[in-house]
């Protein structure tokens, strides 16, 4: 297993290119099942996580082909990478359990199984570090449109009479963004309209969405708490690009910050992470909107903010891990209220051996600082967890190493080079 040493205390200074949001591309991906034309996403991002959906969708009987182009371009996008995904026919409507069981996101296919051929087979993704995370909300919206559903032997067993979802009103209990995408996906080939009430607002949700619309589909009030759509016979082909990563942008930014550096971040936009900029302001770190990029840059001494976890337009959870490591070296106390995710701070323990002063009371942390940082061998436990630990050691002084990086490699792309640029000390091990 790959691990990453960081020599820390060394502010970064320079200038990051933003990949394309793995959130936004692993949903658009599951859009190929809903045509037998071809999707073509550009802006894709490099990541373990868009592996393991191109091996599921293409077990589905999709063809995948990437493209380098001239990063920047306008037909590529800032990352240089295109993906056409093409599915002529669905060959299985089976999602295996090999799978699923790596990546939540392949959950995803079941709408758009559906949608297509009116029956899946869909291993249950299962819990995961970071809570429970059911998706007993993704299958009773299902079932609302006429799915008929079964749980057995790990796998969601489902099919839709006469093949053809009915459209109808959904109201979600609780903010979910994956249940959003998967119902988004199943309405637009439903006869007659369908309400989503309650639904999710994420920019992922906006960039699905607007792709969906572009390949034919009817859904207005994109950007809202209600999507309306008006189901069609067919979808056809499209040329859309993936979003920039709100959260990868949200961990260089606090990069910036937490080594009193400054960093410009390019490819971004601000408006998809004003509740952390906002909340970065109010610590003390400066960000700017300028023609060149996002520049964020700290110095001295920051003050300790309160904040609590939120579906967007709030603070996003996703970024909670790394606020922490920054509260750490800020002055004063630092609430940290987490509203999604009910075991969401496994980060904590792996901070603290590395000097920072956190209680978790139930749901919320309290971060005293300023504390010293210093370095120490840490284990990764989640995707954004590692990315935490990542910053701390940024900060710290002395060696970090922090282990089980795989979760690092599903979400973010070239991470070492990308920091190494600011002037990171920064190395993986291979096969630590
Ligand atoms: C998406 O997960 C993201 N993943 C997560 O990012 C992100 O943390 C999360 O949204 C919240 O923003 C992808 O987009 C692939 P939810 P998702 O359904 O869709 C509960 C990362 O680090 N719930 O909005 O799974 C659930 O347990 C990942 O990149 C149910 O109870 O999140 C959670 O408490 C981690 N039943 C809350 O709702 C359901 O059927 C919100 O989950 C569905 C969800």
């Amino acid at each position: 297993m790959d691990a990453i040493r960081i020599l820390g205390g060394v502010p970064l200074t320079g200038e990051i290119t933003i990949g394309g949001a793995k959130n936004a591309a692993l949903p658009l991906m599951a859009a190929t099942l809903l045509t037998d034309q071809p999707l073509t996403l550009i802006n894709m991002p490099e990541l373990v996580d868009i592996t393991t959906m191109s091996n599921l969708l293409r077990q589905h009987g999709a063809r995948i082909d990437q493209s380098a182009l001239a990063p920047g371009s306008v037909e590529a996008g800032p990352t240089g990478r295109s993906m056409t995904l093409t599915t002529d026919k669905v060959t299985s409507v089976t999602a295996p359990y090999d799978l699923v069981r790596r990546m939540r996101a392949g959950f995803f296919v079941l709408g758009p199984l559906l949608a297509r051929t009116g029956e899946a087979k869909v291993s249950l993704p299962g819990g995961c570090a970071i809570g429970t995370r059911g998706v007993d909300l993704h299958l009773k919206a299902l079932e609302t449109l006429g799915a008929k559903i079964t749980v057995k032997e790990g796998y969601v067993y489902a099919t839709v009479t006469g093949g053809r979802f009915k459209g109808a009103n959904v109201t979600f209990p609780k903010v979910t963004v994956g249940g959003t995408e998967n119902l988004l996906m199943a309405a637009v080939l439903a006869d007659g309209d369908t309400t989503l009430e309650n639904a999710a607002r994420e920019p992922e949700i906006g960039n699905l969405a607007e792709c969906l619309n572009a390949m034919g589909a009817k859904i207005t009030g994109i950007g809202s708490g209600t999507l309306k759509i008006t189901g069609v016979k067919t979808l056809h082909g499209a040329r859309v690009a993936v979003i920039p990563d709100r959260i990868e942008t949200g961990t260089y930014a606090i990069a910036a910050a937490i080594t009193r550096g400054r960093i410009v971040l390019k490819g971004t936009r601000y408006e998809l992470l004003e509740a952390v900029f906002d909340s970065m302001r109010r610590a003390g770190v400066s960000v700017e909107v300028t023609s060149d990029g996002i520049v964020v840059s700290a110095q001295g001494q920051l003050t300790g903010v309160d904040m609590a976890t939120e579906p967007y337009p709030g603070f996003p959870t996703d970024l909670q891990a790394q606020w922490m490591a920054l509260m750490a070296t800020a002055s004063g106390a630092g609430m940290i209220a987490e509203t999604i995710f009910e075991n969401r701070f496994m980060h904590v323990p792996e901070l603290r051996r590395m000097g920072a002063d956190v209680n978790v009371h139930g749901a919320s942390a309290i971060v005293r600082g300023p504390s010293k940082l210093s370095g120490a061998p840490v284990m990764a436990t989640d995707l954004r967890a590692s990315s935490s630990l990542i910053l701390a050691g940024l900060a710290a002084d002395g060696e970090t190493l922090v282990n089980r990086i795989y979760h690092l490699d599903r979400g973010y792309e070239r991470l070492e080079e990308k920091l190494g640029a600011c002037g990171a000390r920064i190395e993986r091990i291979v096969g630590h």
